[in-house]
């Protein structure tokens, strides 16, 4: 019998095992920092709007007109009213544009019940078939004489990792069962198979070579995972890549395909960084994929891009070849399905908003232009702001980044640590001395032997202006104060 006045109850191991290094120590060092009152500048997270980016006028009009649909009237009211008696102070675009006002009411329609009701499980109906339509354009399906989207395989999530959970906890079925991801990787993936209480079967994309990989570093890194008795069950892929930023080109893709075929493999692919491509062209899994039946989840998220609503959580997750469930007549879908009536439904907002993402203003709208500006501003702003930070880099001794700037990270490789020093112990005093809050490259796992760090190039321009020339003596003297004769 315990005397002690504490409850102490036994728990899930794997919970308790759970590492998420984006909001592990060096975090909650900088959540301190600032509670002492330093300024702090979190880079920590790809979380946009906390570092001042602005959302998209066009989505949150339609937002909250939908919430309030009593609204829509009112402002046609006001409208009409100007019209009639027009006032100096006023101008036509203080309005909400027809067009905006128009789809409120459409959408409104739609939802039926709407915003404060259940959906079902899957996500409303016109949200799934809009999410199809947009995949078959985004993949140019009918030129290219590629596979069409269905929307009963589209599920809506709360956020990407809500579909990112579904897959894993359906796929590791024995503590055996393992899924490759890659090295570094975004931790979703490391806790996510841990708390399914699978196996974590690593790969390692070459660095030096732009973390592009080839077939050997899968077939190695597969081949080593069963000989330890471990059945792997499905391959991870981030494009582009989080925290590397690194794109991949058609070869790569063509061979992850390739290899998850030749080995019964389904695939993960996580897709939320597509509008995060600053040269180049981002190629879906899906389009690579054409008609090979190979088992396909892709995702995709509001989070990122030039959208950045991280808090509305909203996602999809789009399954193509849907596997056979063992001993049962049922399929992934069907399973999918129960994991989502369990939660009911992803929140009304975040569908709303992965609706309009999907569904941008039409060229001929009112709104077409402010959209579009907005979102040339935005991502233009992203890639500004990238090449500063690598700018910086080149100031920095034994700095190298590698790879094309992708997504919303750099992921620079500390080369000159001195002897006993981590990247933790990197971080760590970066964020005491400058107030400057990055991730240790260990948070996302690495090769052995090797330091990095990851940045979220995200804060405005002016403010990292003013922190890169700190971060750049900081360095060089960290570098070189260490060292044993
Ligand atoms: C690669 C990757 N996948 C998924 C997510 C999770 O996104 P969401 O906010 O849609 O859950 C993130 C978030 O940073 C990410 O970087």
């Amino acid at each position: 019998m315990t005397t002690s006045s504490e409850p102490i109850i036994q728990v899930n191991q794997n919970i308790l095992e759970m590492e998420y290094a984006v909001r592990g120590p060096i975090p909650q060092r900088a959540a301190e920092l600032q509670r002492e009152g330093k300024p702090i500048i979190f880079c920590n997270i790809g979380n946009p709007q906390a570092l001042g980016q602005p959302s998209m006028t066009y989505y949150r009009q339609v937002l909250s007109l939908v919430e309030d649909p009593s609204k829509i009237q009112r402002e046609r009211q006001l409208k009409q009213l100007f019209e009639e008696s027009p006032v100096s102070e006023l101008k036509d675009d203080d309005f909400i544009s027809d067009d905006v006002l128009d789809l409120s009411e459409q959408i409104t329609r739609m939802t039926k019940n709407g915003t404060g009701a259940y959906t079902e499980s899957k996500g409303f109906d016109f949200i799934r078939e809009a999410i199809a339509e947009f995949i078959d354009k985004r993949d140019d399906v009918e030129g290219s004489g590629g596979v069409k989207s269905d929307p009963e395989k589209i599920f809506l999530t709360t956020g990407a990792s809500g579909g990112v959970k579904y897959v894993i906890d359906l796929l590791i079925a024995d503590p055996n069962d393992g899924i490759m991801i890659p090295i570094p990787q975004y931790p979703l993936y490391s806790a996510s198979i841990k708390k399914a209480g699978g196996v974590q079967v690593d790969y390692y994309p070459d660095e030096d070579s732009d973390w592009t990989f080839s077939r050997d570093v899968l077939d190695e890194s597969l081949d080593k995972a069963r000989q330890q008795g471990v059945m792997v069950k499905g391959i991870v892929v981030i494009n582009p890549g989080n925290p590397t930023g690194a794109v991949l080109n058609r070869n790569s893709i063509d061979e992850v395909i390739q290899f998850a075929k030749e080995n019964g493999l389904v695939i993960i692919a996580d897709e939320v960084y597509q509008e995060n491509i600053y040269n180049g062209e981002f190629i879906s899994f899906a389009k690579a994929l054409g008609d090979l039946k190979v088992p396909l989840f892709s995702l995709h998220s509001i989070s990122k891009g030039f959208y950045g609503e991280c808090g509305h959580r909203g996602g999809y997750l789009e399954v193509r070849n849907p596997p056979k469930v063992q001993g049962s007549d049922l399929d992934f879908l069907d399973l999918l399905l129960k994991q989502a009536s369990v939660s009911l439904c992803s929140n009304t907002a975040g569908q709303l908003l992965t609706y309009l993402m999907v569904s941008p203003p039409e060229e001929d709208s009112h709104s077409y232009v402010q959209f579009v500006q907005e979102k040339k501003n935005i991502l233009r702003d992203l890639r500004k702001k990238a090449a500063i930070v690598r700018e910086a880099f080149a100031q920095m001794e034994g700095v190298e980044c590698f790879g094309e700037t992708g997504a919303m990270y750099l992921f620079p490789r500390l080369n000159k640590l001195p002897e006993g020093k981590t990247d933790f112990d990197y971080c760590l005093a970066l964020l005491e001395e400058t107030g400057l809050c990055t991730v240790n490259g260990s948070g996302f796992g690495q090769k052995a032997g090797t330091n990095h760090l990851r940045i979220a190039f995200l804060p405005p321009t002016p403010l990292l202006e003013d922190v890169l020339p700190r971060w750049i003596e900081f360095h060089n003297r960290y570098v070189n104060s260490y060292r044993t004769e």
